[in-house]
């Protein structure tokens, strides 16, 4: 993404603007003639939120945001307000853009940018008529007493984070199989500290990760497991958080075949857990945060073939459990265990899973957000809620009661991979449970991950929610350790 940010004093006089304001704010001070400031007020009289004046040399937008009493709902007015504005400068072909904080409280000119970069990503590669599709906008100016410098990095960073990781889950399975995708996780400039090392088959297989192996045994392609580390000499935590993310590069279902319309049409969106984790992993270690975080990806395609796992089959998992896989539809499951024993090793603080993994979750609260479970100490889900509510990435807590482990035993081995269709989401979640002895939390994204119809800066096809949510989570982590639970 070549967009450049940067932070000025003073309001260029020959430049677009858009001015951020209250509908009482005092606008005699901003270069506006006598008729336009007329304009405005009566305008702003009758209840307009949006208004545009067209001065020949130069577009002046006025956006009204209302005053409100919960602060995150602001927040998410103003995304939506710059996302419309991404619209606005596309259709005026501006390449730069002044924003003006007129309103001077933190957070709002930062959500409104933060809606109007992100409402201005589009995936073109595979069109032929690129450039005249391309949002023109190269450059934002902003006027603000209240972000610094700091703050715009984070939010270049971010935004970097969200367009590459939405990139990744847009491509199709012809360019990303599991070798492409830990490919370009590789290639995402990785910032000084990032470490990023890529297990090929046969590591995976000396390993003995018998829950990738087993999704990938009805492919062609072979599987991969990325390990990426940060690990800070300044980190605030002594054991790491460890986030795994699920990486299925394409799920047909395998033998127990999805239908492809309405089912399997946009199932190339399945590594979005595994492309957001490399995503906040970037961002994590752009901004110098000082928690140690791991990234875990396993990735593979899910497919039929002659060699293909077949409902019924037993398979023995990287810890050694057995599972009978009654239905090889039900494969992020088997994969995320293995990673998730696997994180072990670093003795976590806390495992994070973030997936696209059941419709069950997806059914549930549909797009509007995420499917969240677990057993850590509540203080991590409230710290996850509070950031989800904070970006817009809303996560509900399912219960997590152990009446709803037995749903898993198997009548041949140790656990079977699906359940009854009641709380299939939560039986998702329960399976995860069992491969490990640290502490816990779910994500299932299955509905917000990726979109057929546009919404706001979210876009269409891929969302990467996710990554706004888990960087704010490890921004804020040092602060858990000083609350009372
Ligand atoms: N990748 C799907 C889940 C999914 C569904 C993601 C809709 C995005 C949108 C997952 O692998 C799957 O197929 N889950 C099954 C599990 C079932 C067989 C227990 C499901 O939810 O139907
Ligand atoms: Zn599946
Ligand atoms: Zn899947």
């Amino acid at each position: 993404m070549d967009l450049k940010y940067s932070l000025v004093k003073d309001i260029p006089g020959n430049k677009s603007v858009i001015y951020l304001i209250r509908k009482d704010n005092n606008l005699s001070h901003f270069a506006f003639t006598r008729s336009e400031l007329k304009y405005i007020t009566e305008q702003i009289k009758d209840g307009e939120k949006q208004i545009s004046i067209n001065s020949y040399s130069k577009w002046s937008y006025i956006q009204v945001i209302d005053k409100e009493t919960d602060l995150d709902k602001q927040y998410e007015k103003c995304r939506r307000a710059g996302s419309k504005h991404s619209l606005l400068l596309k259709q005026h072909k501006h390449n730069e853009i002044v924003l003006v904080d007129a309103i001077e409280e933190p957070g709002l000119l930062y959500a409104f940018a933060e809606g109007l970069v992100l409402g201005n990503y589009c995936f073109l590669k595979y069109f032929g008529d690129k450039t005249e599709k391309k949002h023109p906008l190269k450059s934002i100016l902003i006027v603000s007493d209240k972000l610094n410098k700091q703050e715009i990095d984070v939010l270049k960073t971010l935004n970097e984070a969200v367009y590459f990781v939405r990139d990744m889950i847009n491509e199709p399975l012809s360019f990303m199989n599991a070798v492409q995708f830990s490919e370009t996780v590789k290639q995402l400039g990785i910032p000084g500290g990032l470490s990023v090392e890529v297990f090929n088959k046969k590591k995976i297989e000396s390993l003995k990760m018998g829950g990738l192996l087993g999704v990938n045994r009805g492919s062609i392609d072979p599987p991969t497991f990325t390990v990426m580390e940060w690990m800070p000499d300044n980190a605030v935590n002594k054991n790491p958080l460890v986030l795994v993310g699920k990486g299925v590069v394409f799920d047909t279902g395998g033998l127990s075949l999805k239908p492809t319309q309405n089912s399997m049409d946009y199932m190339k969106s399945d590594m979005s857990g595994a492309a957001a984790v490399a995503g906040v992993m970037y961002a994590v270690a752009q901004s110098k945060i000082p928690v140690k975080v791991i990234g875990l990806l396993p990735a593979t395609d899910n497919r039929p073939d002659g060699n293909a796992v077949a409902p019924g089959d037993v398979i023995t998992m990287y810890n050694g459990m057995s599972v009978e896989v009654l239905n090889t539809d039900a494969e992020g499951r088997l994969i995320l265990a293995d990673a998730i024993s696997y994180a072990d090793k670093y003795k976590p603080e806390l495992i994070i899973d973030i997936a696209t993994l059941t419709g069950s979750a997806a059914l549930a609260i549909g797009r509007f957000g995420i499917v969240g479970m677990g057993n850590a100490e509540s203080r991590y889900m409230k710290s996850l809620v509070h950031s989800g509510n904070h970006v817009h990435e809303r996560i509900v807590e399912f219960p997590f009661w152990e009446e709803f482990d037995k749903l898993l035993e198997s009548n041949i081995a140790d656990l079977k991979n699906i359940a009854e269709r009641e709380a299939g989401a939560i039986t998702a979640g329960k399976f995860l449970e069992k491969f490990t002895s640290y502490p816990l939390i779910h994500l299932d994204i299955a509905g917000s991950a990726f979109l057929k119809k546009a919404n706001s800066y979210q876009g269409k096809g891929a969302t990467a929610i996710g990554v706004r949510l888990l960087f704010d989570f490890i921004r804020n982590f040092p602060n858990l350790f000083d609350k009372d639970g």
